[in-house]
């Protein structure tokens, strides 16, 4: 049987990501979203998934080094700054059109629900 941890909340203040998600696709910044839910503000763990969060839009994401978890945050960033400027709606969730972070098995979020995880893509 394999199995592995996915990561979906702040523990310590019991924010889920999807929270962190919403709040992000409203506008919030890092400091305004760590300020009215209290994340990233106990253990300090879950920060680097949380800009992940806010970066992608991806609400439950595999154990990342903060390494890996900044060239997350880089390559939507980058991403965003790509597709972004022919845009009016400031799309702050890439995930639905960021091409695979196959580096660290991340998939769009469209893609995630109800997939059986194997990696493939949608079209
Ligand atoms: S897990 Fe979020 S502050 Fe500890």
């Amino acid at each position: 049987m394999v199995w592995w941890v996915m990561v979906d909340r702040c523990i310590c203040y019991n924010v889920p990501f999807s929270e962190v998600a919403s709040l992000a696709k409203s506008g919030q910044s890092f400091d305004a979203i760590s300020e009215t839910t209290g994340c990233c503000q106990g253990c300090g763990m879950c920060e680097p998934y949380v800009r992940v969060v806010i970066a992608t839009g991806r609400v439950s994401l595999p154990v990342l080094t903060r390494a890996q978890a900044d060239v997350i945050v880089s390559q939507a960033e980058a991403w965003k700054q790509r597709v972004g400027s022919g845009s009016s709606g400031g799309h702050s969730n890439v995930a639905d059109h960021a091409p695979h972070s196959g580096a660290v098995g991340l998939r769009p979020a469209a893609d995630a629900q109800g997939s059986s995880g194997n990696g493939s893509s949608r079209g």
